[in-house]
């Protein structure tokens, strides 16, 4: 298993290329299953999770060819199989965004049940629970959710609370639905918008994407497309963190400042400075103070954030806490980070960090994509080297990020 090792203490200075959204790209790709013409993708982020849903469309029957250049054409022109595997469920949960399209296109699908993971039980009752409102009869069975329906009707959906893949899942059901399907406490992420945008111009009629009510009327058949997929916000948010930590001076290019107004607010709360132009974002350290944070759905700050950003809190002068509002065990960042000297109380949902502390290079375990990173952030000043193991997590969402990190003057190698 690969490991990363970083040597802490040079400020990162120079320019970064921002990736397209690992959250945009998984359902843009599951949304080519919703018609038999072919799909043309850009700016895909070259990323394990990405080939995961390369080889489970693969293996219903969509033909995808990756290019050189970030773009994949992707065509479902026979749908061969209705079935999302364990193996590949259990590798990524973001597989359960098939059974919207799935169902949709064929009337059928049969997807494994993905577990708990090691942020949450994040169960999939919420997606279930809509898809019987559209009119499905879905049973359990085995491990698996076999879902059936002659054809979707379009119904009004309540979420209990907000959920991304869900409200994608049922917005990619809604489009080939007979009536009008109306998603109420939609989440507004960027994600779900842009995933709303590639509908359209395939063909859907959606209104409302980026807003709390989306209305979906559904039509009988979709065509191709070709969609640019949106900058990563989350991979610049976590450039950013880098960039201040170190008291280095980073420019982000091809990223969307507006996808990350409230980071960008917090981060100069903490002293930071940013300045953001059109697709980019520059990023100077100075002094950290510390700032509370409460991760909350969008436009509140990102979960994804909240490991980079105690990191950060590290190496404020003072005390901060950090309320995780989403996610019911998103602190296993916090333990590795205290075997590097930092001062971290967790009371709950809530972790009380202290700083400023001189950090220790140390071995330290990544436990999710977002905890590696903040592990990463932290080696980047920490006294010595630190080495990450398990860094299968990175590789499932950052691309290239040590060669990202080293051309901005980072110590930073790969251990096979
Ligand atoms: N939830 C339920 N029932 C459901 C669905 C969700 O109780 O049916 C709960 C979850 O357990 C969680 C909360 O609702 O406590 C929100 O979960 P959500 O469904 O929004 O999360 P997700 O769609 O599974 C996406 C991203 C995550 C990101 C979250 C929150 C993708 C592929 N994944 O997950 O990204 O943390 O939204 O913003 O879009 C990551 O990239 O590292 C990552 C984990």
């Amino acid at each position: 298993m690969d490991k990363l090792r970083v040597t802490g203490g040079t400020p990162l200075h120079g320019s970064v290329h921002i990736s397209g959204a690992k959250n945009s790209a998984l359902p843009a790709m599951a949304a080519s299953l919703l018609t038999a013409d072919e799909v043309t993708l850009e700016n895909l982020p070259l990323v394990n999770d990405i080939f995961t849903m390369r080889r489970l469309l693969r293996e219903l029957g969509v033909k995808v060819d990756f290019e050189a250049d970030h773009s994949a054409r992707l065509r479902a022109e026979k749908i061969l199989s209705d079935e999302a595997p364990y193996d590949l469920v259990k590798t990524m949960r973001a597989s359960v965004l098939v059974l919207g399209p799935l169902l949709a296109r064929t009337g059928h699908a049969r997807v494994s049940l993905p577990g708990g993971c090691a942020i949450g039980a994040r169960p999939i009752n919420m997606h279930i629970k809509g898809f019987e409102k559209l009119g499905t009869i879905e049973r359990t069975e085995h491990g698996y959710l076999e879902a059936k329906a002659e054809r979707l009707a379009g119904s009004e959906i309540i979420f209990d609370r907000i959920t991304v893949t869900g409200t994608e899942n049922l917005m990619m059901a809604g489009t080939l639905a007979a009536g009008c399907t109306v998603l109420q406490n939609a989440a507004c992420e960027p994600e779900v918008v842009d995933l709303a945008e590639m509908l359209i111009k395939m063909g859907a009629k959606i209104e409302g994407a980026g807003t709390p009510t989306i209305t979906i009327e559904g039509v009988h058949a979709l065509k191709g497309t070709s969609h640019r997929i949106i900058p990563d916000r989350i991979e610049a948010g976590t450039f950013l963190v880098a960039g201040a930590i170190t008291n280095g001076e980073l420019e982000l290019l091809d990223a969307n400042p507006s996808h990350l107004a409230s980071v960008i607010e917090k981060l100069r709360d903490t002293g930071v400075h940013i300045e953001t132009g059109p697709g980019r974002i520059t990023v100077r350290g100075g002094d950290i103070r510390p700032a509370d944070v409460v991760t909350k759905e969008y436009p509140g700050f990102a979960t994804d954030m909240q490991a980079q950003y105690m990191a950060l809190m590290t190496q404020a002068n003072g005390t901060s806490v950090i309320h995780e509002n989403i996610f019911e065990n998103r602190f296993m960042h916090a333990s590795e980070l205290l075997r590097m000297g930092a001062d971290i109380k967790i009371d709950g949902s809530r972790a009380i960090v202290t700083g400023k502390t001189q950090l220790t290079g140390a071995n330290v375990i990544a436990s999710d994509l977002r905890a590696s990173a903040s592990l990463i952030i932290a080696g980047l000043v920490a006294d010595g080297f630190t080495v990450i193991d398990r860094v299968y997590h990175l590789d499932r969402g950052y691309e290239k990020i040590e060669e990202k990190l080293r051309a901005a003057g980072a110590q930073i190698e790969r251990l096979k």
